[in-house]
């Protein structure tokens, strides 16, 4: 595409096209590079292409530092995949001005949301930084250290002017702990910056988790946790002074929420939260212990829904990234007592599965089973091969106040090839366990069956709020007296 004979662009002008983008507008600067808005008319979407500048190539040595943050990047092309990631489309090595065509994000960084007079709900902060630490866990299963995580580089997605989401972008000083064989250091920005990256030494997940502690301290107290003018002061700071607890700088923080944050800003990488899983755990637990503010937020937050289903056994064998796109995906409802989920009858054009709660089955107005969490109730008639076998032959009733997820074939539509695998998977282990107790019930007539055996022996778990638990619900199915 690029033309060598023509002189170098006017770089305040926006270009008209990059490769075969159109360009719509400017996003942002970086260090490095430009971030521009256009449009991909072949895959009709928005996407986001950051560019490195010109005339930052133009400096050999320059060039040479940037080719580096380039290939970062294009090395992930197509390789990062979650919900809380800013997916990398392309990589495109023009020789005048490469660039990377990415995911496009409605929103801002999460630089404004410092501010004093920005900031947010704790309650906002938690979830966010919740999202944020799966987000990264899963980047580190990928074998990635970030090294930049800081406002800047943490994309928040806007609708009606506040913050539904966050996704992790730029991945330009991401060290690839598989392939990378020397370690350009000192990378990242000095305010979130851990000691051992200050140093040099080898990095790990401990190092992001420190950089993320900062963000979120920064995003609670409106100043990120050490502050000074000159960068050797602040260097010191980092090395040796303890940060002000948050709940000095901001009311309502709980002692829990101080020591999540201060735990993640320990000098020593060993004195933190050990890996993202706790950290993202710890963080989950401030909100269902109920050690932040709770309210601000309508409803029920993406963290708990996520929380609830990593508990419940239909779910127990989808990964994070199909998970996330179950919270987003299904249709949750809040159901009372005596709401009939289904009539005998009626055509199934959806399934749902029992979140929280419990329902009751009715054939010719006899209870033939009750349901708790983690059960699927409709997917029978849903999975039917034939319209005959299509209609509801029993009467689902809400027996405890529940929380149900549902889907149509329309939304299961809509998820991944991936997610659809674990829905698949989780129906076959359903059904042969109804068939099995089908057959334990026609085998022994007059013997009362329990299809999970352990469920009579266990004693009713109490549970413990933000504990990730897979406990089996308990499916009891009893033969009608007749
Ligand atoms: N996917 C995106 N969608 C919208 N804006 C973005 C996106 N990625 C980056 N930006 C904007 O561009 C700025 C610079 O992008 P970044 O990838 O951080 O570049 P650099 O490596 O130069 O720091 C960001 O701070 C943000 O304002
Ligand atoms: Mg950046």
């Amino acid at each position: 595409m690029s033309n060598t004979n023509i002189p170098a662009p006017d770089l305040d002008a926006l270009p008209e096209l990059i490769g075969k983008y159109r360009v719509l507008g400017r996003l942002g600067e970086g260090a490095t590079s430009e971030v521009f808005l256009a449009h991909d008319d072949f895959l009709d979407r928005k996407v986001a292409i950051k560019r490195v500048r010109a005339s930052a190539l133009a400096d050999t040595q320059d060039a040479r530092y940037y080719a580096r943050f380039f290939a970062a990047e294009a090395a992930l092309v197509g390789r990062l995949q979650h919900p809380n990631v800013v997916q990398i489309y392309d990589a495109v090595a023009d020789p005048l001005a490469p660039y990377i065509v990415m995911e496009y994000v409605e929103g801002s960084t999460l630089r404004p949301y410092c501010r004093a007079d920005q900031l947010q709900s704790l309650e906002l902060v938690v979830e966010l930084g919740f999202k944020c630490a799966m987000a990264l866990g899963y980047v580190y299963r990928q074998g990635l250290v970030h090294r930049d995580v800081k406002p800047a580089n943490i994309m928040a997605v806007l609708a009606g002017g506040s913050i539904t989401d966050v996704k992790i972008t730029d991945f330009g000083s991401a060290l690839n702990m598989r392939s990378d064989v020397t370690q350009v250091y000192r990378v990242g920005s000095l305010a979130y910056m851990s000691p051992e990256q200050l140093d040099g030494s080898v990095l790990d997940s401990r190092a992001d988790i420190y950089s993320l502690g900062a963000v979120l301290y920064h995003m609670i107290a409106g100043r990120p946790p050490f502050d000074a003018q000159e960068q050797a002061a602040l260097v010191n700071q980092i090395y040796h002074r303890e940060p002000t607890p948050p709940s000095a700088l901001r009311a309502n923080v709980s002692p829990g929420l101080d020591a999540v944050i201060l735990g993640a800003l320990a000098k020593r990488p060993e004195d933190r939260h050990a890996g993202w899983e706790e950290f993202a755990q710890a963080l989950s637990a401030l909100i269902a212990n109920h050690e932040v503010p709770r309210g601000q937020l309508q409803g029920v937050l993406d963290s708990e829904r996520f929380t609830l289903l990593r508990s419940l056994e239909f779910f127990a064998s989808f990964g994070d990234v199909e998970l996330w796109e179950v919270v987003h995906r299904a249709n949750w409802q809040r159901h009372g007592f005596g709401h009939a989920l289904y009539r005998r009858g009626e055509e199934g054009r959806s399934f749902h599965i029992v979140a929280q709660g419990e329902v009751e089955v009715y054939r010719d107005g006899n209870k033939v089973a009750t349901l708790a969490g983690g059960t699927s109730v409709g997917e029978m008639a849903y999975l039917a091969p034939s319209p005959d076998l299509r209609r509801h032959s029993a009467d689902v009733v809400v027996s405890k106040p529940c929380t149900t997820i549902s889907f149509t074939p329309e939304t299961l539509a809509q998820v991944g090839p991936a997610c659809r695998h674990h829905f698949d998977e989780a129906f076959i282990r359903v059904l042969v366990r109804r068939l099995h107790a089908a057959h334990e019930a026609l085998a022994h007539p007059r013997r009362i069956l329990v299809s999970d055996p352990l469920a009579v022996w266990r004693p009713p778990r109490e549970t413990v709020p933000g504990r990730w638990r897979c406990n089996r619900p308990p499916l009891v199915i009893t033969r009608s007296p007749r």
